[in-house]
């Protein structure tokens, strides 16, 4: 078991990284002119290659989450409520799947304020995910 929540935090932490990385992307593709095409191109193939590359990792984090809870018999509304937030987390991940079309297509209309914002969303969940699963309150 010990070796699945390792690979379990390995791949949390990869995942998160692209969480963490991707939104700020989209801060500077919100802030940069859409007539500077070359640094507007740049920024778009970055985020694209970057949410391809964190798709799988959030795949193998949930996957092996799960193999823990269901194959270790993990219980507790810790889990429970940990799971929701995850199930948020994933939500977070497919909408930046569609701003990042939207950028694609040059249909962004949101300011760099609001991404700033969105960028923080992840953060929250991470406190609250790490508080539930290591201190297991309830
Ligand atoms: C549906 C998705 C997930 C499920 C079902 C799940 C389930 C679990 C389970 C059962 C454990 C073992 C707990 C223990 O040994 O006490 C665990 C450990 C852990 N999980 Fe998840 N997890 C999921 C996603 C995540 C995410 C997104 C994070 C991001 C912060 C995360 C962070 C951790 C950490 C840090 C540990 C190690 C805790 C410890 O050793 O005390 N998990 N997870």
């Amino acid at each position: 078991m010990l070796w699945i929540k390792a690979f379990h935090i390995i791949f949390v932490v990869s995942w998160f990284a692209g969480l963490f990385y991707l939104p700020r992307i989209f801060v500077n593709l919100a802030m940069v002119p859409v007539e500077s095409g070359a640094e507007r191109a740049r920024l778009l193939l970055m985020a694209t290659k970057l949410f391809r590359f964190i798709t799988p990792l959030g795949v193998l984090a949930v996957g092996l989450g799960l193999w823990l809870w269901f194959g270790y018999g993990f219980s507790g509304g810790w889990l429970h409520a940990k799971t929701a937030l995850v199930v948020g987390l994933i939500a977070y991940h497919v909408w930046c799947g569609v701003l990042l079309a939207e950028f694609s297509r040059g249909a962004s209309t949101r300011s760099h304020i609001w991404f700033r914002f969105f960028n923080e969303v992840p953060v929250l969940a991470l406190v609250a995910i790490s508080i539930l699963v290591v201190v297991k309150p309830f």
